[in-house]
């Protein structure tokens, strides 16, 4: 039988500190359609604050990828936002929340009527009985409020507003088969921060963000080899860490040397996993973000830590109908993650 057509989907959208990516599905989990997928960077040295987006940059973008408006599920690209693993006492669903607030409000010192907060239960083990392990998500509500705004200004209305961990599980659950008891890791790398999850049996288990972003990079660059920043970031897209025939090593070198520092943040939270939560090691690690795109990327993270590292296509399992520049969406797609975690929330 068909049902009549009912578009409950949301357009997925990241606010990022470098750009804005966006992803838009028809159909439900096992049959997406893309409707649309825009990736588009922001103008140089734009601010992680929502607020500094030029004017009308999200509606051009939008109406120039053919949506005509709708419900949009946001990242939660706040500067306030932080999200932590804390165990709250069992108690009824209802009340959850309430006791989550008090918790987070406790850690952050944020004042009562400036904070929202929301969690998300992990399969990680009790660390006590009675009580139930989660990762909390808080930000100050007059900076949401302010991205709330953003997107209404832009004719647009924010039904949901996620944070990344969980916008990564989404992502991954739109594309993997879970095979029972596998610990799978996904490290969201963009200009200014990495977001890691660890992830198994469909739940979160991990969350972490690290200080670590493609401008580091870049600046490591344009500060050793003598180079305009803008020369360094085209030098870093151009080659990665392939440089060409003949050059000397330095670039690359520079980039190791940046890049092992990631690694030893993600060796240590894969550590910290398995002693704090008795776990196993994990077995795969999906990278995703725009610096996942360096070249020689997955083959460095998969020597570096002896871990099997692929770049992610989070739209692998989407139809694309004809009209879509495939070569295109490759390109972008380990970008767009995110925001297709975020298209497939209801
Ligand atoms: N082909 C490439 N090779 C290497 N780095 C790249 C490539 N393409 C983009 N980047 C880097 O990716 C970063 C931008 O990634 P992304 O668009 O995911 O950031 P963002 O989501 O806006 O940032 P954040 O999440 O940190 O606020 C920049 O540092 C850019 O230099
Ligand atoms: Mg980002």
């Amino acid at each position: 039988m068909m049902l009549p057509f009912l578009d409950s989907n949301l357009i997925g959208v990241d606010i990022g500190s470098a750009s804005v990516k966006i992803a838009y599905f028809k159909g439900g989990k096992g049959s997406y359609t893309l409707k649309a997928a825009a990736y588009s960077r922001l103008p140089s040295g734009p601010d992680a604050a929502t607020g500094k987006l030029p004017p009308g940059f999200i509606s051009e973008l939008i109406a120039s990828n053919g949506i005509k408006g709708g419900k949009v599920c946001a990242l939660a690209s706040v500067r306030s936002l932080s999200f932590s693993h804390i165990s709250v006492p069992v108690m009824p669903e209802n009340e959850m929340k309430e006791a989550v607030k008090w918790a987070v409000r406790k850690e952050t010192g944020l004042p009562p009527d400036d904070l929202v907060s929301d969690f998300t239960y992990t399969g990680a083990r009790k660390t006590a009985e009675n009580t139930v392990p989660v990762i909390a998500f808080s930000a100050k509500k007059s900076e949401v409020d302010g991205l709330m705004a953003l997107f209404k200004d832009s004719g647009l209305e924010a039904r949901v507003i996620d944070a990344a961990p969980t916008a990564l599980l989404a992502a991954f659950d739109l594309n993997n088969v879970w095979e029972d008891g596998v610990n799978y890791s996904m490290v969201d790398i963009g200009a200014t921060k990495a977001t890691l999850v660890i992830m198994k049996n469909s739940r979160l288990m991990f969350a972490r963000e690290i200080p670590f972003g493609g401008r580091e990079l870049t600046a490591a660059l344009a500060e050793g080899l003598g180079m305009e920043e803008s020369v360094a970031e085209e030098y870093k897209i151009a080659y990665g860490l392939n440089p060409p025939e003949g050059a000397d090593a330095e670039a690359r070198r520079l980039l190791t040397l940046h890049l092992t520092g990631l690694c030893r943040e993600l060796h240590r939270s894969f550590d910290y996993y398995q002693a704090q939560f008795r776990e196993g090691t994990v077995a795969r690690l999906f990278l995703c973000g725009g610096t996942a795109r360096l070249k020689g990327m997955d083959g460095f993270i998969t020597e570096t830590l002896g871990i099997e590292s692929f770049v992610d296509d989070p739209i692998r399992k989407v139809s694309i109908p004809a009209g879509f520049d495939k070569e295109r969406l490759r390109l972008i797609a380990p970008c767009m993650s995110i925001a297709v975690g975020l298209a497939t929330r209801t």
